[in-house]
């Protein structure tokens, strides 16, 4: 009886280790699967690659599989991690980014972002970007997007001699910048300056003309920094005007002039920005023009003088969707 039951204890101490041995080999089995299974993920490559495991996980978060790939065959570079802390940083732009960085190390990150998200890296004119018309005021164009060739604003009104040199009818502006400039013109008045257009609203043959004139005096190359190819021009939205002052209409002094200084620090108080800045001609593709002013709306025109961006990285972080 006795011996009876210390064999079935011996039995029972038998199969429990048995059990145990198969729970032990079977979790380290799953624990086994799982490790080659974690060793397929993105956030195991990128941590073998060298990024942490918090950027790993942030760039697994914020790129596509293919930008993923595209990091894994190249060696590990914190100028990946950099680039996507840029303030205008773009997703869908992020290998264009990178290859250009590649290419062009001495650009700072800052300036490669807005490059590429103002199409710099092409050719002037060489994209056929269509302006996209339903923007209203916030349309945008430049040596890449391009307007209908026989857009014509349906609200263009005639700016008063007062304000504007010519015969009147020959200064055209659309109806809010009319509004907004004359609201500009009062402010700037009570400071003893006296605001005048000399040119703003230019047809596509209007502007044809513009530009050949200077091609055909000044040469192609520096037409094309001082005017824009039918087409292309701001002339033609009606939303562009050219300003100078009652005491000086000199494109080469304006700058200097107390006119100039006032719009530069309240023109955007009316939605209107200095579209051509000194400092942004690698991004305008056009010289200073201290003149040029295009209407925008007073929230684009606020941001833009707060930060300091061109219209042309405004709408492509903000508006190009
Ligand atoms: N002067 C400006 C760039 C134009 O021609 O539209
Ligand atoms: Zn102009």
């Amino acid at each position: 009886m006795k011996k009876k039951r210390i064999k079935l204890k011996t039995e029972v101490y038998y199969y429990l280790a048995i059990i145990i041995i198969l729970i032990i080999g079977a979790s380290w089995g799953i624990k086994k699967y799982q490790q080659y299974q974690y060793q397929k993920t993105n956030e195991y490559k990128l941590t073998e690659a060298g990024y942490s495991l918090e950027n790993s996980q942030m760039l697994i978060k914020e790129l596509t599989d293919q930008d993923i790939s595209y990091i894994l065959a190249k060696p590990m570079d914190d100028n990946i991690l950099n680039l996507m802390k840029e303030k205008y940083f773009l997703k869908e732009n992020f290998q264009e980014y990178y290859e250009y960085h590649l290419a062009n190390k001495k650009v700072a990150l800052t300036d490669v972002v807005a490059i590429i998200n103002c199409h710099i890296d092409n050719e002037y004119y060489s994209l056929d970007l269509k302006t996209d018309m339903t923007k209203n005021y916030a349309i945008l164009v430049n040596k890449y997007y391009q307007m209908p060739q026989d857009y014509i604003p349906e609200d263009l009104v005639s700016v008063k001699m007062d304000y504007a040199w010519g015969e009147y009818g020959s200064i055209k502006v659309r109806q809010i910048v009319m509004d907004k400039f004359l609201d500009m013109w009062n402010a700037a008045q009570a400071e003893g300056i006296y605001l005048m257009i000399s040119s703003a609203f230019r047809s596509y043959a209007e502007q044809e003309i513009v530009y050949n004139n200077y091609k055909e005096n000044q040469g192609e190359a520096y037409a094309n920094k001082i005017a824009a190819k039918p087409g292309y021009s701001e002339h033609q939205t009606g939303l562009a005007i050219d300003i100078f002052s009652k005491t000086n209409t000199n494109r080469n002094t304006f700058q200097d002039s107390d006119a100039a200084k006032w719009l530069v620090n309240n023109a955007y108080k009316y939605g209107f920005i200095l579209r051509y800045p000194a400092d942004k001609v690698n991004l305008t593709g056009y010289n200073y023009e201290s003149w040029h002013y295009r209407y925008v709306g007073e929230e684009i025109a606020a941001y833009i003088q707060k930060n300091q961006i061109t219209f042309d990285e405004y709408y492509a972080y903000f508006l190009n969707k």
